[in-house]
């Protein structure tokens, strides 16, 4: 059984992980109205991973005996300047993320609630993963900023991305 607290808290990350999913399908549309589905393709997969957070913690509440309530979303944004910006923008959204699973992961540590714990350690290590993805694009784009032709390249290569939920 959760506390309340803990309760509430993963109940707002479930807001959370959807809100990020519903921020890359902004970026998915930019990246469409710019001609650029690989760039598109790759926030539709951010989008798809996002999804599969919030079920993870929608079903480890059900696991723990409590209930998922649901709010409305916000958008986080949806306005971008240029394909680096929308991975700057992509990146500081991570960052936030990770800063409210290391609170959950403060709040579990607090109340001594291991199942909790093990259950965002997966988090915790999913978080480098996704930092260190828009950190790479970022890279990749400056690199390739004043190119088209190089452009072109990582929108073919960014098209064949597709999403593959781990095996647990
Ligand atoms: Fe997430």
């Amino acid at each position: 059984m959760l506390s309340e607290k803990l309760l509430n808290e993963i109940n707002k990350q479930i807001k959370y992980e959807l809100e990020s999913a519903h921020y890359y399908v902004a970026m998915e549309a930019y990246f469409d109205s710019q001609d650029l589905p690989g760039f598109a393709n790759f926030f539709k997969v951010q989008a798809e991973e996002e999804r599969f957070h919030a079920q993870k913690f929608y079903d480890f509440v059900y696991e723990m005996d409590g209930d998922v309530e649901l709010t409305g979303l916000e958008l986080v944004g949806k306005e971008f300047d240029s394909c680096v910006d929308v991975f700057k923008k992509a990146l500081e959204h991570e960052k936030f993320v990770t800063s409210r699973i290391y609170e959950l992961m403060e709040i579990a540590e607090d109340e001594k609630e291991y199942a909790t714990q093990s259950m965002l350690k997966w988090f915790v290590d999913e978080q480098v993963e996704e930092e260190n993805s828009m950190k790479d694009m970022i890279v990749k784009l400056e690199r390739v900023e004043k190119s088209p032709n190089g452009l072109y390249m990582l929108d073919k290569e960014l098209a064949g991305r597709t999403f593959t939920p781990e095996a647990e």
